[in-house]
């Protein structure tokens, strides 16, 4: 973090939205569902809060899940995307002709999801979702459209919810957006 910098957080979506949003989200995924189990699959680390929220709401709408987790990732310290997708965690489980469920926090240049879910289609699922708790649509540079989007938002850089500043911010139970105020290096 730049030490002649303050971060500023300015609250964009509270804990109460979250959670009627991800209620309503779950409720949608599960309509839609029709497999005799639901594989979820959390592109770490930003999804895991959202992930576990949605989890115990699937518990609840009684769908029987196998969770797993792939580590990707295409941000190095601060705000901006390396452009290069790393995936150092794959899924241990076999998603050949099952229902797959795809989770990340955020879809911003798409280059995540698409690298991810052209991973995943050739191990050929019988159906491949994804849901992203937040979109930014006008961050694309690849194109990608999510089968459930959370909330469309600016751009903006957002932390909270999981999603972090040089690490920071991920256990806030809202989202924020972080802006910088100089600070006078001399003070
Ligand atoms: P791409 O560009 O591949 O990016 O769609 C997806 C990943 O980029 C990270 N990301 C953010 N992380 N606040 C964050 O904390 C943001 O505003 C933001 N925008 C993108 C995130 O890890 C996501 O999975």
């Amino acid at each position: 973090m730049n030490r002649n910098q303050d971060v500023v957080l300015k609250p964009l979506i509270t804990e109460f939205d979250l959670k009627v949003r991800v209620g309503n989200l779950v409720r949608e995924i599960a309509d839609d569902f029709n497999g005799d189990k639901l594989i979820v699959i959390g592109l770490l680390k930003g999804s895991f809060m959202f992930l576990a929220d949605m989890v115990r709401l699937f518990y609840v709408h009684n769908i029987p899940l196998l969770i797993d987790f792939i580590v990707a990732s295409s941000y190095g310290a601060g705000t901006e995307s390396s452009g290069e997708v790393n995936m150092t965690r794959d899924i241990n489980t076999d998603i050949r002709s099952k229902w797959v469920l795809l989770v990340d926090d955020i879809l911003d240049t798409g280059r995540t999801l698409n690298l991810v879910s052209r991973q995943l289609l050739k191990r050929k699922p019988a159906v491949l979702k994804t849901c992203v708790l937040l979109d930014k649509p006008d961050r694309r540079v690849i194109p990608f459209q999510a089968d459930y989007v959370g909330f469309t938002i600016p751009d903006k850089f957002v932390v909270g919810y999981g999603l972090d500043y040089d690490s920071h911010y991920r256990e806030l139970p809202y989202l924020s957006v972080v802006s910088f105020k100089n600070r006078n290096s001399e003070s």
